[in-house]
């Protein structure tokens, strides 16, 4: 769609999300990681606006923070969404153009929807276009009540609607597009006589048809785009909308996803393509996994980079910092924590590796683990390329190990070793032979007794 006219995005979000039972303005809950605000900016970004005006409420300043660098003004009193369009008002001062007013809480809303409403208030030559979808359960949204000749005749709030008006099952979204004039006039004439004591931008429609001033309706095709979040419910739902539309994007690239019911992501997850994805992950802020990765039943990973060609899991953590280096192999109940594992290294079973950097072809056996922190502070461990870490290894921070030694099952190193060196720490093996026999038969005698 080309449009000639300029285009300024008002954000309806200083609501205080009273139903979301939380301190935190609604908008400001996370979705895939990502606070609802931001998808709808990230989305508007697109649309390449010439402003946006964020409405928010009074000291909502992690809002006013995850706005930027987008301009807010206050909304004094949270008396309704007529009256958050009023406070952005004077943002708009000088503006002709198309106004899109969307709502903070309807985070998934697409640009072809808004530019789909954008379109209908040109193409159908009306004042105002409203955003409606069918829904199968309209309870709590506005409906739309329609004229004879299809336009808009008015939105009827849930709370304020007859059994009959409810019974229409066409909604409205929340978004709308209008233009500069009569607007502030229109604006004026909202009140509050209805069920909430509120002033509604859903009176507008009316309105403006008192002018002779008309209004359609553009449905959006997909209702699971522009459904609100009203209660942390409503937020589950649309997360599980997100999240199925993430793992289908991945999957059409070439990513495996086994079960993407139990394939968490976030919202800045990245998988190349040929990634196999086993059920149970978890993918927290901040991860990458290049080609070739296969991810094994239960996994949980955050801010960490997984290299070409690794196999990882079932049962393995990722925390903060790892970065696994190509062909390696981490295995079962392994955590890696701010550490480098080294090309073609192999962590297999129970392990833990923290602050480590270690080389090339290692085998850092069953049980072994980096002692990194002291009480204190937290002491980093060098491994040299080639060198075999037995069994039930502890090492000792800080501690460096040279290339190709060789720590034998069960030692506590806490002395630098040379490269090719052996190190071993433990009590030689006293073997008495007989011993257990000899025993096993006393014991029998006596609980004989
Ligand atoms: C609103 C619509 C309803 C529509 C539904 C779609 C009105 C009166 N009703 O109802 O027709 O079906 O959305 O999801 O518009 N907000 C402010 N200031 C306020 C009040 C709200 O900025 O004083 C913001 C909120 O932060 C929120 C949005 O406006 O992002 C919608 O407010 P909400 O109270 O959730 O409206 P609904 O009852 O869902
Ligand atoms: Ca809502």
């Amino acid at each position: 769609m080309t449009q000639n006219t300029q285009i300024a995005v008002v954000i309806l979000a200083a609501g205080k999300g009273t139903r979301m039972k939380s301190d935190k303005p609604k908008v400001m809950h996370d979705l895939l990681g990502l606070p609802m605000i931001n998808w709808v900016l990230k989305t508007v970004e697109q649309l390449n606006p010439a402003r946006v005006i964020v409405v928010t409420g009074e000291g909502m300043d992690d809002l006013k923070a995850a706005a930027t660098p987008y301009e807010t003004v206050v909304q004094p009193v949270q008396n309704g969404t007529g009256g958050a369009l009023m406070a952005a008002m004077p943002a708009l001062d000088g503006f002709t153009g198309d106004i899109v007013v969307l709502l903070g809480d309807t985070p998934l809303v697409s640009l072809d929807t808004i530019e789909g409403l954008i379109a209908a208030r040109h193409n159908n030559d009306v004042g105002i276009s409203v955003l409606g979808v069918e829904l199968e359960n309209p309870t709590g949204y506005g409906r739309l009540l329609m004229n004879a000749d299809g336009t808009l005749q008015a939105i009827r709030e849930h709370k304020d609607a007859s059994e009959a008006e409810r019974k229409t099952r066409v909604v409205n979204t929340g978004a709308f597009c209008l233009g500069t004039d009569g607007l502030n006039d229109w604006l004026a004439q909202i009140g509050n006589e209805n069920a909430s004591d509120e002033y509604y931008i859903t009176d507008l429609p009316e309105i403006a048809a008192r002018q002779g001033v008309k209004t359609s309706v553009a449905l959006a095709v997909n209702a699971d785009e522009v459904r609100g979040c009203n209660t942390r419910v409503d937020l589950n739902n649309l997360e599980h909308v997100a999240r199925r539309k993430l793992c289908e994007e991945f999957m059409l690239q070439g990513v495996s996803i086994q079960d993407p019911a139990t394939t968490y992501m976030h919202h800045d997850t990245k998988i190349a393509a040929g990634v196999i994805i086993e059920p149970n992950v978890f993918f927290g802020k901040n991860v990458t996994v290049d080609a070739g990765v296969h991810i094994k039943a239960f996994c949980h990973f955050e801010d960490a980079h997984i290299g070409e060609n690794v196999t990882i899991g079932p049962f393995a953590r990722l925390r903060p910092g790892a970065n696994i280096g190509k062909n390696a192999r981490i295995g079962n109940y392994v955590e890696v924590k701010n550490s480098n594992i080294g090309q073609g290294s192999k962590v297999n079973h129970f392990g833990y590796v923290g602050d480590c950097d270690m080389g090339e072809g290692v085998n850092f056996s069953c049980g072994a683990i980096t002692v990194n922190y002291d009480g204190f502070d937290k002491h980093r461990t060098i491994i040299g390329d080639n060198v075999m870490v037995g069994s039930n290894v502890n090492l000792v921070a800080p501690v460096s190990i040279g290339d190709g030694a060789f720590i034998a099952a069960g030692s506590t190193i806490t002395k630098d070793v040379p490269a090719d060196a052996l190190s071993m720490t433990r009590p030689e093996t006293d073997t008495r032979e007989g011993w257990a026999a000899k025993f096993r038969k006393i014991k029998t005698a006596a609980n004989k007794k």
